[in-house]
């Protein structure tokens, strides 16, 4: 089947879903665990839950359809995301009707699910990302046949549109550029759960942010596991340059980008258009280690790496460079981790993302020999922290006393006092009260004299309110 196809079968299976379901009230709730993909991934199951009639709940517990959406990418994200499988047990036995399903990035792992048919018998079935159309499908087959599934290894890769996420916010929206990744970076399970890379049609991504700017979103982030392979009739450059040209007051962000193949074109189009594409680039480095970058299969060095900051910084000179560090890769030496060290040191970033290596089965460097022990892991990233730490907290000093325009996103609670929490251009946190009403300010840009900073981030007092509107 090709990718319309498919589209008209889940119709097809979302009609059928809702005839069963007509007048019965049912409830579905979707918890996500993981990265960015996975979140828009929900909000697309959640399109999916109430085109087959279910009305969304916070309520998990209470709920008639519960969804788990789970991550892979290091073991404490798949054992987090089981031990919240388990705790449905007792729901599914007080109520056996209620449907219980496994889907995301640990579902597509073969050991994983046939754990989960083996053990978690509660369960009514899991489904791979790249399968995700066929959500309804296995609800129709559940709910007529209370026959359990486990649905992964399908290689269904290609891309189903006629899906409207059902977001989460009204005002920040991914929006998938590609799925998959080709990469077979040596520690990561991405492209064995996710499979090869396919991109959406840039006319379906363009109209999509025309929607989303004309309806009010302030800001939208392009996704994929490496939106510089993207592939249509455009390159990824171009379908960035055409979005950030669309008429309105938003901002653009794109992730994630791989070094091997950040071009010259994205990086002028992201010099281009100050004022609508955020001067914030996630570059991973991974490793300061050319030797480490090998054994990885990155395919770039330090030298290549350091050439991109070097034209980000020209085109952008205030521009945020953030990226991803894996501490404790097999065989990384003293030497290896000094490298990353002084890698951190030379480049600056403003924020580093850091992981502790965690071996993933079937991926090459879970069979590599030298693995280094877990105290070892353990004391190189509390050296990165601490030193990290020092680097971001100096990148952001020259924000004391300036004004930035930000866009806020929430409120939290905390001691009796509304602390509001906002994003600016550079995508720094900043913190703020504000005596007004929350619908005043969030979802809107508007105005912040930052007073004090961290190292993660930064608070303020506002100075102007909702410029936007
Ligand atoms: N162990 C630790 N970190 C990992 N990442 C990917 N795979 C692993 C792994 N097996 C990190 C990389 C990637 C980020 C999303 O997660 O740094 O860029
Ligand atoms: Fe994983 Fe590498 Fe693909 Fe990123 S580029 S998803 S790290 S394989």
């Amino acid at each position: 089947m090709n990718g319309t196809e498919k589209q008209i079968e889940m119709r097809k299976n979302t009609d059928d879903v809702r005839a069963l379901l007509l007048g019965k009230n049912k409830k579905a709730s979707v918890i996500t665990f993981g990265c960015q993909q996975n979140e828009a991934d929900s909000e697309k199951i959640r399109a999916m839950a109430i085109m087959m009639g279910y009305e969304l709940t916070e309520d998990a517990e209470g709920a008639d359809l519960v969804v788990i959406n789970t991550c892979a990418i290091r073991e404490h994200a798949e054992l987090k995301a089981l031990s919240v499988v388990g705790k449905f047990k007792a729901a599914k036995q007080a109520r056996p009707d209620m449907i219980l399903a496994v889907v995301g990035c640990m579902a597509a792992e073969a050991h994983r699910a046939e754990k989960i048919k083996k053990s978690y018998y509660y369960v009514d079935f899991t489904l791979e990302p790249s399968a995700i159309h066929r959500f309804p499908e296995l609800i129709y087959k559940t709910l007529t046949t209370k026959k359990r599934s486990f649905l992964y290894g399908s290689e269904d890769f290609s891309v189903v549109e006629g899906i409207e996420p059902q977001r989460v916010s009204k005002h920040k929206a991914w929006v998938s550029v590609m799925y998959g990744c080709n990469n077979f970076c040596s520690y990561c399970i991405v492209p064995y759960v996710r499979g090869r890379e396919r991109s959406r049609d840039s006319r379906e991504v363009i109209e999509e942010c025309k929607r989303l700017i004309s309806s009010g979103y302030r800001e939208i982030t392009l996704l994929g596991q490496n939106v510089n392979s993207y592939k249509s009739d455009m390159d990824f450059a171009t379908l960035l340059e055409t979005v950030a040209n669309i008429p309105g007051d938003f901002t653009l962000r794109f992730m994630t980008s791989h070094p091997k193949d950040a071009s010259d074109r994205l990086i002028e189009v992201v010099g281009k258009y100050p004022d609508k594409i955020a001067p914030a680039f996630h570059l991973p480095l991974q490793s300061g280690s050319d030797g480490v970058l090998r054994r990885m299969n990155r395919t770039y060095s330090m030298e290549r790496y350091l050439s991109i900051v070097e034209k980000l910084r020209a085109v952008s000179p205030d521009i945020s460079i953030t990226s991803d560090i894996i501490v404790g890769f097999p065989g990384e030496s003293e030497e290896d981790f000094s490298a990353t060290l002084e890698a951190l040191q030379k480049i600056e970033f403003d924020m580093v993302y850091s992981f502790i290596y965690s071996p993933r089965e079937g991926t090459k460097a879970a069979a590599m020999e030298d693995q280094i022990p877990e105290d070892v892991k353990v004391e190189r990233m509390i050296r990165l922290l601490d030193m990290q730490g020092n680097i971001s907290k100096k990148k952001n000093m020259p924000y004391l006393d300036k004004s930035v325009r930000v866009l806020v996103d929430s409120c939290t609670d905390k001691d009796g006092e509304r602390i509001y929490n906002a994003r600016c251009p550079k995508n720094k946190l900043v913190h703020f009260k504000y005596t007004g009403e929350a619908e005043d300010v969030i979802g809107k840009f508007i105005y912040v004299k930052i007073t004090r900073i961290g190292a993660f981030d930064l608070f303020g007092e506002v100075i102007g309110e909702n410029k936007n509107d």
